[in-house]
């Protein structure tokens, strides 16, 4: 297919939820980059929203993928079958992370992660309460969309998950709502879709002292902020938080679909007794995308790259504020290379994400917040990739109206 033939295609066939989708044709992705068809490279610094955290067509992930799938794909529904790759990333997340943090649920992506914590949370307590965020993501399916801390995206899907309730993201007040009734909590570590909400020091020990005391589970959503992205392997590292249940995506299957809920095999036991098969999916914890995971996971790992992104995205940071100074330029917020640009309002920030394509860059707002244009740049990116794409968002930002000094 010519590029026109694609383009046509995708608007008549691919079924869109965006009004106005980048519309770029891509021809291959290698590193930081992804080329067009007419040889255009753009600088990509959201990462498919982080989740190729080494870049693309890393080869260590190229090449487990590739010895995997000559071994073999599918095979059988969720947990019945033993099959080497979901074993070998179970045992590599469950070493990394805190004890309790020992037996991994796969699933395929983020949201479906989301329902089996919030699945497991109701079983095991016996309580059906939950209570969010406001500002928080969670994903798009139902249950995720109940506890989706914004109404825009929940209220044309009523009546929702019953007995939801939202605090108010670093307000301490707010926890008080946290009672004996509640069977979880969800929270980002760092508020994504929000803006790159991040978390004052102390409120995530709050919150978690306050569900301690009233026996309710503490689930943390680290789709986004996992693995590496904020300058930690976890994000609940910054302050020593652990939550009692942990859902990771996006980066996890190295650029394929996975998810995983996390917590004790004797919380998730619940959900292999009365019924048995609580919680069950086809393809959760795909071979290929197990495989992939570790090969990421590995390098991410073995080459520092969490370490790298706390440098990297301080020094993008702060070139980004010297750099985007203007009247239009609210708050550059930072945390490892999870960065959140907060701009004066959302026209702005629309013209700027189209003039930084101009300039061959990938960005993009956050969902929730559309003041805020987000960048979550692969974790192998480098010092003069970040100089230069900081050049060119202020090339871009000088053509935006209102923004002269
Ligand atoms: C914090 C968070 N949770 C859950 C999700 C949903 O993940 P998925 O799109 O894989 O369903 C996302 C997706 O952006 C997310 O950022």
């Amino acid at each position: 297919m010519n590029p026109a033939e694609i383009y046509a295609g995708f608007l008549k066939h691919v079924a869109q939820t965006s009004s106005a989708p980048m519309g770029l044709v891509v021809e291959s992705a290698r590193g930081c980059s992804l080329t067009t068809p007419e040889g255009h490279e753009y600088t990509d610094l959201l990462a498919g929203i982080g989740v190729a955290a080494l870049g693309h067509g890393n080869p260590r992930v190229l090449e487990a993928i590739e010895k995997q799938a000559r071994r073999y794909l599918h095979v059988m529904v969720y947990g019945e079958l033993l099959q080497e790759p979901q074993v070998a990333l179970a045992s590599r997340l469950a070493g990394l992370l805190p004890e309790r943090l020992e037996s991994v649920y796969f699933t395929n992506s983020g949201a479906e992660a989301v329902e089996g914590a919030l699945k497991l949370a109701r079983k095991a307590s016996g309580r059906s309460r939950i209570l969010s965020f406001h500002g928080g993501f969670h994903g798009d399916t139902l249950g995720a969309v109940s506890v989706g801390g914004n109404p825009v995206y929940r209220d044309p899907f009523e009546p929702l998950l019953p007995g939801v309730g939202f605090m108010t993201f670093n307000d301490r007040e707010s926890l008080g709502v946290v009672d004996s009734s509640v069977a979880a909590v969800i929270v980002e570590p760092v508020q994504g879709e929000a803006g790159v909400v991040i978390p004052e020091a102390g409120f995530l020990g709050e919150l978690r002292a306050r569900c301690d005391e009233h026996g309710v589970l503490l689930i943390f959503d680290e789709v986004i902020t996992g693995l590496g992205r904020t300058g930690k392997l976890f994000a609940f590292e910054h302050e020593g938080v652990v939550p009692d249940i942990l859902v990771l995506a996006k980066a996890l299957g190295g650029g394929l679909p996975l998810g995983a809920f996390i917590a004790t095999r004797e919380l998730q036991r619940h959900l292999s007794v009365d019924p048995p098969l609580g919680h069950v999916t086809t393809f959760g914890g795909h071979p290929l995308s197990c495989a992939a995971g570790l090969a990421s996971l590995e390098v991410i790992v073995g080459e520092g790259l969490s370490e790298r992104a706390a440098v990297l995205g301080g020094y993008f940071a702060e070139r980004l504020r010297s750099r985007l100074a203007s009247p239009v330029l609210c708050e550059v917020r930072q945390i490892g290379l999870l960065i959140g640009i907060e701009m004066s309002d959302p026209q702005i920030v629309t013209r700027f994400v189209r003039e930084c394509m101009r300039e061959w860059l990938i960005t993009g707002w956050t969902l929730h917040d559309d003041r805020v244009v987000r960048l979550a740049p692969p974790l192998v990116i480098t010092e003069a990739e970040l100089d230069e794409a900081s050049l060119k968002m202020q090339r871009a930002l000088a053509r935006v109206p209102g923004s002269e000094l």
